[in-house]
């Protein structure tokens, strides 16, 4: 191990070696990478990069300039703040993100994509303090609710790859053994233009997504029924990248130790629920 001027060289180094060891193609991120005043190590010198999988609004979703925005955005950009960088977006399939694969790789320092913490992505990835709960809900058209899951046999329900709704309802059927054809759509809006189109006869995503749309679309869709499966989201870095899940941890503590959290939820979320 050769001689450290000082401590910043140190932490650059510590984080060069942590992507060699996680197998990373880890060569030239020194490079192009930056480390910040407060020694996290960043892919890419001046910015936080965060990866997404688009649309996911009220979480992160295109306004009409372009821009990605929303509620996990506003609170990224405060990580990215108490870094002295700012927040770049990377969209990329869920599955990658998910998985590891894009941590892992160095496409991006940061996943904030409205993504449950469970244990199975907890093996691949290092969550920081739950900062959302959720739930799932069933959509329909209007005119068309339906109460239960039995109802829909012998029809079709749309889910999101990869997701922990899908999940839910592939147990759902399986544990009772529903006829019920269980169809995966690749993004959220793929799932809403299919209810939206009649390819499905309802649709499972997180409760949030559903309000939002609902908003955005008043009288055609309804939430028809819920399903509290009582979800937390997370934010995720690589395995093992300590020093930034901590200034992730850090800056969602303060914001809703003095009411940031609070006014960034009623920009994108609405009214807290009670209790
Ligand atoms: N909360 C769900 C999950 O973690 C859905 C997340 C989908 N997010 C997205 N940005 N597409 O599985």
């Amino acid at each position: 191990m050769k001689m450290l001027r000082h401590a910043r060289q140190a932490a650059t180094l510590a984080a060069a070696t942590m992507l060699v060891i996680g197998g990373a193609a880890g060569c030239a991120k020194e490079d192009t990478g930056g480390t910040t005043e407060s020694g996290v190590t960043l892919i890419k010198a001046g910015a936080l990069t965060t990866c997404t999988h688009l649309p996911y609004a009220p979480f992160q979703s295109k306004d009409q300039t372009g821009k990605v925005v929303g509620f996990d955005v506003a609170l990224i950009d405060l990580v990215a703040a108490k870094l002295g960088v700012t927040q770049e977006i990377v969209d990329t399939p869920f599955e990658g993100i998910k998985s590891g694969a894009d941590l892992n790789s160095g496409k991006c320092d940061v996943a904030a994509a409205g993504m449950t913490i469970t244990d199975e992505r907890k093996k691949v990835l290092d969550f920081s303090e739950p900062y959302f709960d959720a739930t799932q809900a069933l959509a329909t058209q209007t005119g068309k609710e339906v109460k239960t899951l039995e109802e829909l046999v012998g029809k079709r329900l749309g889910v999101q790859g990869g997701t922990t709704g899908e999940e839910y309802i592939n147990g759902q059927v399986k544990e009772k053994s529903l006829d019920i054809k269980v169809v995966s759509y690749r993004d959220l809006a793929a799932l809403q233009q299919a209810l939206a189109t009649n390819q499905i006869e309802g649709a499972v995503n997180d409760l949030p997504v559903w309000n939002e749309y609902i908003k955005a679309n008043p009288g055609k869709v309804v939430v028809a029924a819920g399903f509290d499966t009582g979800e937390q989201y997370g934010f995720a870095v690589k395995k093992g990248n300590a020093q930034l899940l901590k200034t992730v941890n850090e800056a969602i503590a303060a914001a809703r130790a003095d009411g940031t959290y609070d006014k960034i939820y009623a920009q994108w979320i609405g009214e807290k629920p009670v209790g």
